[in-house]
């Protein structure tokens, strides 16, 4: 019998209640010492109520009930709706500690302070108002050191790097949508070598009918339902929302830990390797990241998130960020030819959020992706990669080393010469400058035609085939990316975002953290602060992660709800290793 979190309720959902009146007592609440019996000798010096689980929405409490807390807190300004977040996190603190887990609880929430609150525009410079810029100082110092005595092989690597990309620009340009490999759900146990070959060399694909077409729109259905019971609910733009601040809707739990999903992400993550087979990380476990959702509705033009990368900016290049692993070691050596874009031990040391940006994701996301809940086609709201995989990547990596001798004659971007774009035209800077092409710290890296000449963006962004509602889309965690500029069709473009995350030791770190958040029905941790779904109508809990596991494990599993089963018969060893150390991560284990 393995231990789970079952029998554990889920918080009953309260009534709504006002928002905290002032930042000052959020913050008063963000930095309490979370001891689970100072909290509830806290709550329990305020109020008769908490004992009895009274959650009556708070209409009784007046501001002399506030008065001896205030006092304790040295004056900070406790409102109803901050009380009901320490309510919250009593609550949650009672569950671990019924569990023996208070020592994770007391790790996780004391090493990671939460974020500030915020959308999704926080994690781009274009969608919060910022341009392009060179960066401080030491970024130039920390390029000449990258390719310190290497600056031949460099430059010879960029010339052959151009050359190259001349030709897979004109096999993009032939192929369009069709270079993105399609493959049904039900072949993806006897998926052909084609779909795998052209899946690796493309970066993203699609999986059809992932979830049976009538669930999927019923939990659109089910998302409407609870965004329109709940409509404090905080979204981008706030004026005509399209991306909703929301985690933890009935429609997300039940998507993430499907057993047909979770079994399409088990697939494309077979499709990395390791050079290590010491590497603790099983492609064979996926674990979940509790990522946003887009109802895109048509005519919208300001979720227009141009060419991006996500998994970090200026990281890529540091040594404390993908340094750390070496992930593109062979780039740095002046053999991209060798990059390995599918070699999975050298990501596990990565750090992907140096600078904690709003929306950053710390997580070590193999594939972005999600499950798609209308019908959609290009120019419909929808996503759009570049599908040279290895190339851009080089790419984006080495341009910022360059620069043109010569400009362009003219300033039109989709119409550059070819003597600036020569490989004649571009020299190795010295001294090195200390841009990084639109990697912005705690941003995502947003590229552009201007930027990023040579990638010719303009037509090597190719829209991803029509989706329909259950196909599950995924692209590569280095992947350039984008969304229409403007929904130009007549119906909803809407999407669960799930990426594929194998499990690490650093990814079960994650799930402890995010367990938690979503006990107390805060943001997951990357992605800000605030109350979150905390006060949320209909939010689930435990039990329906466990009946959207469907009577399998691997949904409350990959949740980190239930321990993984090192005893499970064809384990390796390094597989045994790594669910004995994920399960102390995740205190299933002393
Ligand atoms: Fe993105």
């Amino acid at each position: 019998m393995h231990q789970t979190w079952k029998v554990l309720q889920p918080t009953p959902a309260p009534r709504p209640v006002s928002p905290p009146t002032t930042t000052h007592s959020l913050q008063a609440i963000r930095h309490l010492t979370l001891n689970p019996t100072s909290v509830t000798s806290l709550v329990k010096a305020t109020t008769r109520s908490y004992q009895s689980e009274d959650v009556r929405g708070f209409d009784h409490w007046t501001q002399a009930t506030f008065q001896p807390l205030n006092a304790v807190l040295g004056g900070a300004n406790f409102t109803q709706g901050s009380y009901q977040m320490l309510q919250n996190r009593c609550r949650a603190a009672s569950q671990l500690k019924a569990f023996k887990l208070q020592k994770c609880h007391r790790v996780a929430m004391a090493t990671h302070a939460q974020k500030r609150e915020g959308d999704i525009s926080d994690a781009f410079a274009s969608l919060s108002g910022l341009t392009p810029e060179p960066l401080e100082p030491r970024f130039a110092t920390l390029k000449s050191e990258l390719i310190a005595g290497k600056e031949n092989v460099i430059q010879e690597s960029f010339v052959r790097l151009l050359e190259a990309l001349r030709e897979e620009i004109a096999t993009v340009k032939i192929l369009k949508s069709k270079a993105i490999p399609e493959i049904d759900f039900k072949d993806i146990k006897d998926a052909s070598t084609k779909f795998s070959s052209e899946y690796k060399r493309r970066g993203a694909a699609i999986i059809r009918n992932v979830i049976p077409p009538v669930e999927a729109m019923e939990m659109k259905e089910e998302l409407r339902e609870y965004i329109a019971a709940n409509p404090q609910t905080k979204a981008f733009p706030s004026d005509n929302p399209q991306v909703y601040e929301l985690y933890w809707s009935p429609a997300q739990i039940r998507a993430r830990s499907h057993p047909y999903l979770l079994a399409a992400q088990r697939f494309l993550l077979s499709h990395w390797h390791s050079q290590d087979p010491q590497a603790l990380v099983s492609t064979a476990h996926p674990t979940i990241y509790a990522d946003r959702l887009r109802i895109r509705t048509p005519g919208d033009n300001i979720f227009a998130l141009g060419p991006h990368v996500d998994g970090g900016g200026p990281e890529r290049w540091e040594p404390e960020g993908y340094g750390n692993a070496k992930v593109y070691e062979s780039i740095w050596q002046g053999r991209w030819e060798d990059h390995d874009p599918w070699e999975i031990s050298s990501r596990l040391a990565v750090k992907s959020d140096l600078y904690r940006g709003v929306g950053a994701c710390s997580m070590f996301r193999a594939a972005q992706g999600w499950l798609s809940l209308s019908t959609t086609k290009a120019h419909e709201g929808t996503l759009l990669v570049n599908p040279m995989l290895k190339h851009a990547t080089a790419y984006y990596l080495l341009r910022p080393f360059f620069s043109a001798k010569k400009g362009p004659m003219s300033p039109k971007t989709d119409a550059f010469d070819e003597s600036f774009l020569s490989p004649d035209n571009w020299v190795l800077d010295c001294p090195q400058t200390s841009w990084l092409q639109g990697a912005l710290p705690g941003k995502g890296q947003e590229l552009s035609d201007m930027l990023h000449p040579h990638l010719e963006l303009n037509s090597t962004m190719v829209h991803i085939p029509e989706v329909r509602p259950g196909d599950y889309v995924a692209w590569h965690c280095d992947q350039i990316h984008a969304v229409d500029q403007k929904h130009e069709g007549t119906t909803d473009s809407s999407v669960l975002y799930i990426p594929a995350c194998p499990l690490t030791a650093h990814n079960a770190e994650f799930l402890a953290r995010q367990r938690q958040a979503f006990l107390e029905g805060l943001p997951c941790p990357d992605f800000g602060g605030g109350i979150g779904e905390t006060n949320h109508v209909g939010r689930p809990g435990i039990e329906e992660i466990e009946k959207a596991s469907q009577g399998r494990d691997a949904g409350m599993v990959a949740f980190g709800l239930q321990e993984f089963d090192s005893s499970a018969v064809g384990l390796s060893d390094t597989q045994r290793e790594l669910f004995d150390r994920a399960n102390k991560i995740l205190d299933f284990y002393d």
